[in-house]
Protein backbone atom coordinates (compact mmCIF):
# COMPACT_ATOMS: atom_id res chain seq x y z
CA UNK A 1 0.00 0.00 0.00
CA UNK A 2 1.27 3.26 -0.66
CA UNK A 3 -0.42 6.51 1.29
CA UNK A 4 -0.05 9.94 0.38
CA UNK A 5 -1.12 12.54 2.70
CA UNK A 6 -1.68 15.90 1.75
CA UNK A 7 -3.00 19.07 3.88
CA UNK A 8 -4.06 22.42 1.92
CA UNK A 9 -6.03 25.52 3.94
CA UNK A 10 -8.28 27.86 1.52
CA UNK A 11 -10.61 30.77 2.58
CA UNK A 12 -14.10 29.26 1.47
CA UNK A 13 -16.21 28.56 4.34
CA UNK A 14 -16.20 24.03 4.43
CA UNK A 15 -20.13 23.86 3.28
CA UNK A 16 -18.92 25.38 -0.40
CA UNK A 17 -15.50 23.38 -0.47
CA UNK A 18 -17.69 20.06 0.42
CA UNK A 19 -20.11 21.06 -2.58
CA UNK A 20 -17.81 21.54 -4.79
CA UNK A 21 -15.24 18.16 -3.70
CA UNK A 22 -18.34 16.14 -2.92
CA UNK A 23 -19.68 16.55 -6.92
CA UNK A 24 -16.11 14.40 -7.57
CA UNK A 25 -16.63 15.23 -11.57
CA UNK A 26 -14.82 18.09 -10.52
CA UNK A 27 -11.45 16.44 -10.67
CA UNK A 28 -11.21 17.30 -13.56
CA UNK A 29 -10.78 20.84 -12.77
CA UNK A 30 -8.20 20.51 -10.08
CA UNK A 31 -6.36 17.59 -10.71
CA UNK A 32 -3.80 17.56 -13.36
CA UNK A 33 -4.02 13.52 -14.05
CA UNK A 34 -7.50 13.40 -14.62
CA UNK A 35 -9.04 13.98 -17.99
CA UNK A 36 -12.66 13.55 -17.99
CA UNK A 37 -15.30 12.67 -15.23
CA UNK A 38 -18.49 12.13 -15.26
CA UNK A 39 -21.40 10.70 -12.22
CA UNK A 40 -22.84 7.42 -13.07
CA UNK A 41 -25.92 7.31 -10.89
CA UNK A 42 -28.97 9.83 -10.47
CA UNK A 43 -29.85 11.79 -7.80
CA UNK A 44 -28.19 13.95 -4.87
CA UNK A 45 -24.60 12.38 -3.83
CA UNK A 46 -24.92 9.94 -1.35
CA UNK A 47 -23.55 6.87 -0.09
CA UNK A 48 -23.75 4.89 -3.00
CA UNK A 49 -23.07 7.26 -5.67
CA UNK A 50 -20.83 6.40 -8.65
CA UNK A 51 -17.99 8.67 -10.71
CA UNK A 52 -16.06 7.51 -13.34
CA UNK A 53 -12.48 9.35 -13.54
CA UNK A 54 -10.47 9.17 -16.49
CA UNK A 55 -6.75 9.65 -15.53
CA UNK A 56 -3.81 10.04 -17.54
CA UNK A 57 -0.75 7.75 -16.47
CA UNK A 58 2.81 7.92 -18.19
CA UNK A 59 2.35 6.11 -20.91
CA UNK A 60 -1.28 5.38 -21.25
CA UNK A 61 -4.80 6.52 -19.59
CA UNK A 62 -6.70 4.52 -16.66
CA UNK A 63 -10.12 4.50 -15.60
CA UNK A 64 -11.11 4.77 -12.05
CA UNK A 65 -14.70 3.79 -10.93
CA UNK A 66 -15.27 5.38 -8.08
CA UNK A 67 -17.98 4.86 -5.38
CA UNK A 68 -19.29 7.19 -2.61
CA UNK A 69 -18.64 4.80 1.11
CA UNK A 70 -19.04 7.33 3.65
CA UNK A 71 -20.86 11.13 3.55
CA UNK A 72 -20.53 13.49 6.44
CA UNK A 73 -22.10 17.02 5.22
CA UNK A 74 -19.20 19.75 5.72
CA UNK A 75 -17.43 17.16 7.38
CA UNK A 76 -16.09 14.21 5.11
CA UNK A 77 -15.81 12.17 2.10
CA UNK A 78 -14.53 8.82 1.58
CA UNK A 79 -14.31 7.34 -1.39
CA UNK A 80 -13.23 3.87 -2.80
CA UNK A 81 -12.23 3.84 -6.18
CA UNK A 82 -10.68 0.92 -8.70
CA UNK A 83 -9.19 0.43 -11.95
CA UNK A 84 -6.95 -2.07 -13.46
CA UNK A 85 -4.12 -1.38 -11.82
CA UNK A 86 -5.01 -0.11 -8.88
CA UNK A 87 -7.40 0.04 -6.11
CA UNK A 88 -7.50 3.36 -3.94
CA UNK A 89 -10.04 4.63 -1.39
CA UNK A 90 -9.65 8.75 -0.89
CA UNK A 91 -10.57 10.13 2.53
CA UNK A 92 -11.20 14.03 2.39
CA UNK A 93 -11.81 15.50 5.52
CA UNK A 94 -12.78 19.78 6.26
CA UNK A 95 -12.39 21.57 9.65
CA UNK A 96 -13.47 24.85 9.83
CA UNK A 97 -10.87 27.50 10.49
CA UNK A 98 -11.19 30.87 11.30
CA UNK A 99 -12.44 32.26 7.68
CA UNK A 100 -11.71 29.53 5.99
CA UNK A 101 -11.09 25.76 5.86
CA UNK A 102 -8.52 23.39 5.89
CA UNK A 103 -8.72 20.15 3.72
CA UNK A 104 -7.09 16.62 5.01
CA UNK A 105 -6.72 14.21 1.65
CA UNK A 106 -5.28 11.00 2.53
CA UNK A 107 -5.10 8.28 -0.32
CA UNK A 108 -4.44 4.88 -0.30
CA UNK A 109 -3.56 3.07 -2.77
CA UNK A 110 -3.26 -0.92 -3.36
CA UNK A 111 -1.59 -1.61 -6.44
CA UNK A 112 -2.36 -5.09 -8.09
CA UNK A 113 0.57 -7.81 -8.05
CA UNK A 114 1.70 -6.93 -11.89
CA UNK A 115 2.28 -3.40 -11.36
CA UNK A 116 3.19 -3.44 -7.57
CA UNK A 117 6.62 -3.31 -8.40
CA UNK A 118 6.42 -0.37 -10.82
CA UNK A 119 4.88 1.04 -8.23
CA UNK A 120 7.59 1.02 -5.59
CA UNK A 121 10.21 2.81 -8.04
CA UNK A 122 7.20 5.75 -9.30
CA UNK A 123 6.70 6.28 -5.38
CA UNK A 124 8.40 9.76 -5.62
CA UNK A 125 6.60 10.48 -8.76
CA UNK A 126 2.95 9.25 -6.95
CA UNK A 127 3.46 11.62 -3.99
CA UNK A 128 4.58 14.94 -6.47
CA UNK A 129 0.78 13.99 -8.55
CA UNK A 130 -0.55 13.46 -4.87
CA UNK A 131 0.83 17.00 -4.01
CA UNK A 132 -0.17 18.49 -7.05
CA UNK A 133 -3.72 17.65 -6.77
CA UNK A 134 -4.34 18.95 -3.60
CA UNK A 135 -2.58 22.68 -4.77
CA UNK A 136 -4.49 22.17 -7.71
CA UNK A 137 -7.64 21.89 -5.33
CA UNK A 138 -6.41 25.00 -3.36
CA UNK A 139 -6.46 26.78 -6.71
CA UNK A 140 -9.23 26.14 -7.97
CA UNK A 141 -10.80 27.19 -4.58
CA UNK A 142 -9.27 30.62 -4.80
CA UNK A 143 -11.87 31.45 -7.28
CA UNK A 144 -12.00 34.69 -9.33
CA UNK A 145 -9.93 34.18 -12.12
CA UNK A 146 -8.36 36.50 -14.41
CA UNK A 147 -10.89 37.51 -17.27
CA UNK A 148 -9.32 36.41 -20.80
CA UNK A 149 -8.99 39.93 -22.49
CA UNK A 150 -8.31 39.59 -26.05
CA UNK A 151 -5.00 40.16 -27.47
CA UNK A 152 -3.29 41.86 -30.57
CA UNK A 153 -3.10 38.13 -31.65
CA UNK A 154 -7.29 37.41 -31.14
CA UNK A 155 -8.27 40.70 -32.91
CA UNK A 156 -6.53 40.22 -35.54
CA UNK A 157 -7.32 36.29 -35.79
CA UNK A 158 -11.51 37.95 -35.56
CA UNK A 159 -10.66 39.37 -38.64
CA UNK A 160 -9.96 37.18 -40.56
CA UNK A 161 -13.22 35.57 -41.08
CA UNK A 162 -11.57 31.77 -41.87
CA UNK A 163 -9.90 31.26 -38.46
CA UNK A 164 -12.61 33.14 -36.74
CA UNK A 165 -15.69 30.64 -38.44
CA UNK A 166 -13.02 27.63 -37.46
CA UNK A 167 -13.52 28.74 -33.10
CA UNK A 168 -16.95 28.04 -34.06
CA UNK A 169 -16.06 24.02 -34.52
CA UNK A 170 -15.90 21.73 -31.57
CA UNK A 171 -12.08 22.51 -32.59
CA UNK A 172 -12.58 25.81 -31.17
CA UNK A 173 -14.33 24.71 -27.59
CA UNK A 174 -11.08 22.12 -27.40
CA UNK A 175 -8.67 24.75 -27.96
CA UNK A 176 -10.49 27.20 -25.49
CA UNK A 177 -10.77 24.11 -23.05
CA UNK A 178 -7.05 24.34 -22.65
CA UNK A 179 -7.34 27.91 -20.64
CA UNK A 180 -10.30 27.62 -18.38
CA UNK A 181 -10.11 28.08 -15.10
CA UNK A 182 -12.16 26.00 -12.61
CA UNK A 183 -15.76 27.04 -11.66
CA UNK A 184 -15.98 27.01 -7.94
CA UNK A 185 -18.52 29.91 -7.22
CA UNK A 186 -21.05 28.60 -5.34
CA UNK A 187 -24.70 29.30 -6.75
CA UNK A 188 -26.35 27.00 -4.43
CA UNK A 189 -29.90 28.40 -4.24
CA UNK A 190 -29.93 31.24 -6.56
CA UNK A 191 -32.40 31.67 -8.75
CA UNK A 192 -31.95 32.04 -12.41
CA UNK A 193 -34.40 32.12 -15.21
CA UNK A 194 -33.28 30.13 -18.66
CA UNK A 195 -35.80 30.35 -21.45
CA UNK A 196 -35.91 27.91 -24.34
CA UNK A 197 -35.02 25.03 -21.62
CA UNK A 198 -37.09 22.10 -23.07
CA UNK A 199 -33.84 21.11 -25.70
CA UNK A 200 -30.78 21.93 -27.20
CA UNK A 201 -27.90 24.15 -25.44
CA UNK A 202 -31.33 25.97 -22.95
CA UNK A 203 -31.39 22.03 -21.44
CA UNK A 204 -27.98 21.58 -21.51
CA UNK A 205 -27.55 25.15 -19.20
CA UNK A 206 -30.63 23.70 -17.16
CA UNK A 207 -28.68 20.52 -16.58
CA UNK A 208 -25.48 22.25 -15.51
CA UNK A 209 -27.34 25.00 -13.26
CA UNK A 210 -29.39 22.06 -12.02
CA UNK A 211 -25.93 20.19 -10.58
CA UNK A 212 -24.94 23.05 -8.34
CA UNK A 213 -27.84 23.39 -6.79
CA UNK A 214 -29.17 26.42 -8.31
CA UNK A 215 -32.81 27.67 -7.88
CA UNK A 216 -34.17 27.12 -11.22
CA UNK A 217 -37.08 28.42 -13.03
CA UNK A 218 -37.73 27.25 -16.41
CA UNK A 219 -39.46 28.64 -19.40
CA UNK A 220 -41.03 26.53 -21.97
CA UNK A 221 -43.89 26.43 -23.81
CA UNK A 222 -45.24 22.86 -24.05
CA UNK A 223 -46.74 21.95 -20.54
CA UNK A 224 -45.86 18.05 -21.19
CA UNK A 225 -42.76 18.61 -22.46
CA UNK A 226 -41.57 20.60 -19.37
CA UNK A 227 -43.07 18.70 -17.13
CA UNK A 228 -40.94 15.96 -18.84
CA UNK A 229 -37.84 18.13 -18.52
CA UNK A 230 -38.54 18.93 -14.63
CA UNK A 231 -38.93 15.64 -13.24
CA UNK A 232 -35.25 14.23 -15.41
CA UNK A 233 -33.41 17.50 -14.31
CA UNK A 234 -34.88 16.36 -10.86
CA UNK A 235 -34.12 12.71 -11.23
CA UNK A 236 -30.62 13.23 -12.51
CA UNK A 237 -29.66 15.48 -10.02
CA UNK A 238 -31.44 15.37 -7.25
CA UNK A 239 -32.17 19.24 -7.04
CA UNK A 240 -36.08 19.40 -5.98
CA UNK A 241 -36.15 23.46 -6.20
CA UNK A 242 -37.07 23.12 -10.38
CA UNK A 243 -40.17 24.88 -11.79
CA UNK A 244 -41.71 25.92 -15.05
CA UNK A 245 -43.36 28.90 -16.50
CA UNK A 246 -45.37 28.01 -20.02
CA UNK A 247 -45.25 30.81 -22.73
CA UNK A 248 -45.28 31.02 -25.86
CA UNK A 249 -42.64 33.36 -25.87
CA UNK A 250 -43.21 34.75 -29.55
CA UNK A 251 -46.53 35.74 -28.10
CA UNK A 252 -46.03 39.17 -25.90
CA UNK A 253 -49.55 38.70 -24.63
CA UNK A 254 -47.68 35.38 -23.17
CA UNK A 255 -44.64 37.15 -22.49
CA UNK A 256 -46.36 39.59 -20.31
CA UNK A 257 -48.62 37.39 -18.48
CA UNK A 258 -45.63 35.38 -18.29
CA UNK A 259 -44.26 38.60 -15.99
CA UNK A 260 -46.78 39.25 -14.66
CA UNK A 261 -46.79 36.15 -12.67
CA UNK A 262 -43.52 35.84 -11.87
CA UNK A 263 -43.73 39.97 -10.55
CA UNK A 264 -46.52 38.15 -8.23
CA UNK A 265 -44.64 35.55 -6.88
CA UNK A 266 -41.52 38.20 -5.93
CA UNK A 267 -38.73 35.73 -6.17
CA UNK A 268 -35.86 38.03 -7.01
CA UNK A 269 -33.72 36.83 -10.32
CA UNK A 270 -29.83 36.87 -9.95
CA UNK A 271 -29.82 35.76 -13.62
CA UNK A 272 -32.02 35.57 -16.50
CA UNK A 273 -30.92 33.22 -19.53
CA UNK A 274 -32.58 34.83 -22.70
CA UNK A 275 -31.92 31.45 -24.89
CA UNK A 276 -35.04 30.76 -26.82
CA UNK A 277 -34.83 30.63 -30.21
CA UNK A 278 -35.48 29.63 -33.78
CA UNK A 279 -34.81 30.24 -37.45
CA UNK A 280 -38.10 30.30 -39.43
CA UNK A 281 -38.13 29.61 -42.95
CA UNK A 282 -40.53 29.93 -44.79
CA UNK A 283 -41.52 33.33 -43.42
CA UNK A 284 -44.59 33.51 -40.98
CA UNK A 285 -46.29 35.81 -38.70
CA UNK A 286 -47.38 35.27 -34.75
CA UNK A 287 -51.31 35.28 -34.22
CA UNK A 288 -50.44 39.40 -33.25
CA UNK A 289 -49.14 39.70 -36.32
CA UNK A 290 -45.53 40.49 -36.04
CA UNK A 291 -42.94 38.57 -38.06
CA UNK A 292 -42.02 35.35 -35.65
CA UNK A 293 -38.09 35.99 -36.33
CA UNK A 294 -38.64 39.83 -34.60
CA UNK A 295 -40.94 38.69 -32.32
CA UNK A 296 -39.07 35.57 -30.84
CA UNK A 297 -35.60 36.81 -31.40
CA UNK A 298 -35.90 40.45 -30.44
CA UNK A 299 -38.95 41.89 -29.10
CA UNK A 300 -39.36 38.72 -26.60
CA UNK A 301 -36.21 39.20 -24.57
CA UNK A 302 -36.64 42.81 -25.25
CA UNK A 303 -39.63 42.82 -23.14
CA UNK A 304 -39.19 40.03 -20.75
CA UNK A 305 -35.86 41.16 -19.24
CA UNK A 306 -37.32 45.04 -19.24
CA UNK A 307 -40.64 43.42 -17.43
CA UNK A 308 -38.61 41.20 -14.96
CA UNK A 309 -35.97 44.00 -14.33
CA UNK A 310 -37.73 45.27 -10.82
CA UNK A 311 -37.05 41.65 -10.08
CA UNK A 312 -33.35 41.20 -11.45
CA UNK A 313 -32.98 44.54 -9.20
CA UNK A 314 -34.19 42.75 -6.22
CA UNK A 315 -30.80 40.47 -6.24
CA UNK A 316 -27.73 40.95 -5.17
CA UNK A 317 -25.66 41.44 -8.07
CA UNK A 318 -28.47 40.41 -11.00
CA UNK A 319 -26.79 38.92 -14.86
CA UNK A 320 -28.29 39.08 -17.92
CA UNK A 321 -27.09 36.55 -20.42
CA UNK A 322 -28.22 36.78 -24.10
CA UNK A 323 -27.89 34.27 -26.80
CA UNK A 324 -26.10 35.47 -30.21
CA UNK A 325 -25.17 33.66 -33.05
CA UNK A 326 -21.81 34.55 -35.15
CA UNK A 327 -24.68 34.72 -37.72
CA UNK A 328 -24.79 38.47 -36.89
CA UNK A 329 -21.29 39.39 -38.30
CA UNK A 330 -22.59 39.50 -41.64
CA UNK A 331 -25.68 41.89 -40.67
CA UNK A 332 -25.26 45.55 -39.57
CA UNK A 333 -27.98 47.37 -38.02
CA UNK A 334 -30.93 48.44 -39.99
CA UNK A 335 -33.90 49.23 -37.56
CA UNK A 336 -36.31 49.49 -40.49
CA UNK A 337 -35.31 46.10 -41.85
CA UNK A 338 -36.45 44.34 -38.26
CA UNK A 339 -39.72 43.86 -39.19
CA UNK A 340 -39.40 41.59 -42.38
CA UNK A 341 -41.78 42.63 -44.45
CA UNK A 342 -43.76 39.97 -46.58
CA UNK A 343 -42.56 41.03 -50.18
CA UNK A 344 -40.86 37.78 -51.23
CA UNK A 345 -37.59 39.07 -50.37
CA UNK A 346 -37.50 36.76 -47.02
CA UNK A 347 -34.72 34.58 -45.94
CA UNK A 348 -34.89 32.95 -42.86
CA UNK A 349 -30.81 33.23 -42.13
CA UNK A 350 -30.77 36.37 -42.93
CA UNK A 351 -34.21 37.75 -40.57
CA UNK A 352 -32.24 35.91 -37.95
CA UNK A 353 -28.90 37.36 -38.29
CA UNK A 354 -30.48 40.27 -38.03
CA UNK A 355 -32.35 40.13 -35.08
CA UNK A 356 -28.95 38.60 -33.12
CA UNK A 357 -27.27 41.75 -34.61
CA UNK A 358 -30.11 44.21 -32.59
CA UNK A 359 -29.88 41.92 -29.48
CA UNK A 360 -25.93 42.48 -29.62
CA UNK A 361 -26.69 46.39 -29.53
CA UNK A 362 -29.35 45.94 -27.02
CA UNK A 363 -26.97 44.13 -24.91
CA UNK A 364 -24.44 47.08 -24.93
CA UNK A 365 -27.26 49.69 -24.27
CA UNK A 366 -28.44 47.74 -21.75
CA UNK A 367 -24.95 47.18 -20.04
CA UNK A 368 -24.09 50.86 -20.20
CA UNK A 369 -27.74 52.20 -19.50
CA UNK A 370 -27.64 49.53 -16.03
CA UNK A 371 -24.23 50.39 -14.87
CA UNK A 372 -25.23 52.12 -11.78
CA UNK A 373 -28.74 49.65 -10.92
CA UNK A 374 -26.23 47.13 -10.67
CA UNK A 375 -26.87 44.87 -13.20
CA UNK A 376 -24.62 42.87 -15.89
CA UNK A 377 -25.68 41.96 -19.29
CA UNK A 378 -23.45 39.93 -21.67
CA UNK A 379 -23.96 38.05 -24.95
CA UNK A 380 -22.58 35.08 -25.77
CA UNK A 381 -22.32 33.15 -28.83
CA UNK A 382 -22.53 29.26 -28.89
CA UNK A 383 -20.50 28.32 -32.13
CA UNK A 384 -21.82 25.76 -33.77
CA UNK A 385 -23.56 22.84 -31.53
CA UNK A 386 -25.91 19.84 -32.65
CA UNK A 387 -29.05 20.89 -31.58
CA UNK A 388 -32.42 19.89 -32.25
CA UNK A 389 -33.22 23.46 -33.65
CA UNK A 390 -30.24 22.80 -36.31
CA UNK A 391 -30.95 19.52 -37.34
CA UNK A 392 -35.04 21.02 -38.08
CA UNK A 393 -33.76 24.31 -39.43
CA UNK A 394 -30.25 24.08 -41.08
CA UNK A 395 -30.54 20.35 -42.66
CA UNK A 396 -27.89 21.24 -45.14
CA UNK A 397 -25.48 22.67 -42.90
CA UNK A 398 -25.58 20.12 -40.14
CA UNK A 399 -24.90 17.34 -42.72
CA UNK A 400 -21.92 18.97 -44.38
CA UNK A 401 -20.58 20.15 -40.36
CA UNK A 402 -22.01 17.38 -38.56
CA UNK A 403 -18.60 15.90 -37.80
CA UNK A 404 -16.79 19.45 -36.20
CA UNK A 405 -20.06 20.86 -34.37
CA UNK A 406 -19.56 20.83 -30.87
CA UNK A 407 -22.25 18.73 -28.43
CA UNK A 408 -25.05 20.90 -26.44
CA UNK A 409 -23.64 20.61 -23.48
CA UNK A 410 -20.03 22.61 -24.89
CA UNK A 411 -22.10 24.62 -26.89
CA UNK A 412 -24.16 25.89 -23.58
CA UNK A 413 -20.31 25.87 -21.81
CA UNK A 414 -20.07 30.09 -21.89
CA UNK A 415 -23.84 30.25 -20.93
CA UNK A 416 -22.87 28.70 -17.87
CA UNK A 417 -19.52 30.44 -17.41
CA UNK A 418 -21.47 33.81 -17.51
CA UNK A 419 -23.99 32.60 -15.15
CA UNK A 420 -21.83 31.13 -12.67
CA UNK A 421 -17.74 32.57 -12.53
CA UNK A 422 -17.14 35.11 -9.98
CA UNK A 423 -15.00 36.82 -12.87
CA UNK A 424 -18.03 37.05 -15.33
CA UNK A 425 -19.51 39.29 -13.18
CA UNK A 426 -17.03 42.06 -13.27
CA UNK A 427 -17.84 42.77 -17.06
CA UNK A 428 -20.92 43.92 -19.18
CA UNK A 429 -21.93 44.81 -22.07
CA UNK A 430 -19.26 41.90 -23.71
CA UNK A 431 -19.60 39.32 -26.58
CA UNK A 432 -18.21 36.04 -25.23
CA UNK A 433 -17.64 32.72 -26.96
CA UNK A 434 -15.72 30.04 -25.12
CA UNK A 435 -15.39 32.12 -21.99
CA UNK A 436 -13.29 34.92 -23.69
CA UNK A 437 -14.53 37.84 -24.83
CA UNK A 438 -14.48 38.73 -28.63
CA UNK A 439 -15.07 41.38 -30.95
CA UNK A 440 -18.48 42.06 -32.33
CA UNK A 441 -17.76 42.87 -35.67
CA UNK A 442 -15.56 41.31 -38.19
CA UNK A 443 -15.70 44.43 -40.59
CA UNK A 444 -15.69 47.59 -40.64
CA UNK A 445 -19.05 47.74 -42.47
CA UNK A 446 -21.18 46.69 -39.96
CA UNK A 447 -20.61 48.30 -37.14
CA UNK A 448 -24.02 50.63 -36.32
CA UNK A 449 -23.74 54.49 -35.85
CA UNK A 450 -25.11 55.84 -32.44
CA UNK A 451 -28.25 57.56 -34.41
CA UNK A 452 -28.89 53.88 -35.60
CA UNK A 453 -28.83 52.39 -31.94
CA UNK A 454 -31.09 55.22 -30.31
CA UNK A 455 -33.50 54.17 -33.04
CA UNK A 456 -33.47 50.33 -31.78
CA UNK A 457 -34.17 51.40 -28.62
CA UNK A 458 -37.44 53.50 -29.63
CA UNK A 459 -38.59 51.46 -32.10
CA UNK A 460 -38.10 48.44 -29.59
CA UNK A 461 -39.33 51.02 -26.56
CA UNK A 462 -42.51 51.46 -28.83
CA UNK A 463 -43.34 48.05 -30.00
CA UNK A 464 -43.30 47.23 -26.02
CA UNK A 465 -46.55 46.85 -24.54
CA UNK A 466 -45.45 46.00 -21.02
CA UNK A 467 -47.25 43.46 -18.82
CA UNK A 468 -49.27 46.41 -16.90
CA UNK A 469 -50.21 47.53 -20.41
CA UNK A 470 -48.31 51.16 -19.78
CA UNK A 471 -45.50 51.60 -22.62
N1 LIG B 1 -27.15 25.53 -31.97
C1 LIG B 1 -26.35 26.42 -32.51
O1 LIG B 1 -25.38 26.08 -33.21
C2 LIG B 1 -26.57 27.88 -32.26
C3 LIG B 1 -25.67 28.79 -32.83
C4 LIG B 1 -25.83 30.13 -32.58
C5 LIG B 1 -26.86 30.57 -31.78
N2 LIG B 1 -27.75 29.68 -31.26
C6 LIG B 1 -28.83 30.20 -30.42
O2 LIG B 1 -28.91 29.43 -29.25
C7 LIG B 1 -30.24 29.45 -28.74
C8 LIG B 1 -30.69 28.03 -28.50
O3 LIG B 1 -30.67 27.35 -29.73
P1 LIG B 1 -30.66 25.76 -29.86
O4 LIG B 1 -29.74 25.46 -30.97
O5 LIG B 1 -30.49 25.14 -28.55
O6 LIG B 1 -32.16 25.55 -30.42
P2 LIG B 1 -33.23 24.40 -30.13
O7 LIG B 1 -32.56 23.11 -29.97
O8 LIG B 1 -34.25 24.52 -31.20
O9 LIG B 1 -33.87 24.88 -28.77
C9 LIG B 1 -34.59 26.08 -28.77
C10 LIG B 1 -35.39 26.24 -27.52
O10 LIG B 1 -36.17 27.44 -27.64
C11 LIG B 1 -37.53 27.09 -27.43
N3 LIG B 1 -38.46 27.91 -28.20
C12 LIG B 1 -38.52 28.09 -29.55
N4 LIG B 1 -39.56 28.87 -29.86
C13 LIG B 1 -40.18 29.19 -28.70
C14 LIG B 1 -41.32 29.95 -28.37
N5 LIG B 1 -42.05 30.55 -29.31
N6 LIG B 1 -41.67 30.06 -27.09
C15 LIG B 1 -40.96 29.44 -26.12
N7 LIG B 1 -39.88 28.71 -26.36
C16 LIG B 1 -39.49 28.57 -27.64
C17 LIG B 1 -37.65 25.64 -27.87
O11 LIG B 1 -38.82 25.08 -27.34
P3 LIG B 1 -39.62 23.87 -28.07
O12 LIG B 1 -38.92 22.62 -27.64
O13 LIG B 1 -40.99 24.00 -27.54
O14 LIG B 1 -39.51 24.11 -29.54
C18 LIG B 1 -36.36 25.09 -27.29
O15 LIG B 1 -36.49 24.87 -25.91
C19 LIG B 1 -31.07 30.19 -29.77
O16 LIG B 1 -31.24 31.52 -29.37
C20 LIG B 1 -30.22 30.11 -31.03
O17 LIG B 1 -30.48 31.20 -31.88
C21 LIG B 1 -27.63 28.35 -31.49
Amino acid sequence: MTVLHEVADVKRPPEEVYDYVSDFTTTVEWDATAIAARKLTPGVVAVGTQFEVECALPVSSVVLRYTVKELKPNKLIVLSGSSKFFDIEDTISFSELPGGTRIDYRAEFFFKPLVSTIAEFSKTGLEKMGRESVVGLARALKDNFPLKKPTSADKVADKLVLPALSLFSRLGYKLGRKRFHPMTASVKHKHMVVTGASAGLGYATAQQLARRGVNLTLIMRDQAKAEKVVSDLQAETGNSNIRFELADLSLITDVNSLIKRMKKRGQPIDVLVNNAGALFNPRSETREGLEQSFALLLLSPYCLTEGLKPLLLMASSPRVINVVSGGMYSESLKVEDLIAPDNGTYSGSVAYARQKRALMVLTQEWASEWETEGIIVNAMHPGWADTPGVRSALPQFRKITKRVLRSSEEGADTIVWLAVATEAGSVSGKLFLDRAEHATHLVKKTRESGQETEKLMRFLASNRVSADGVQ
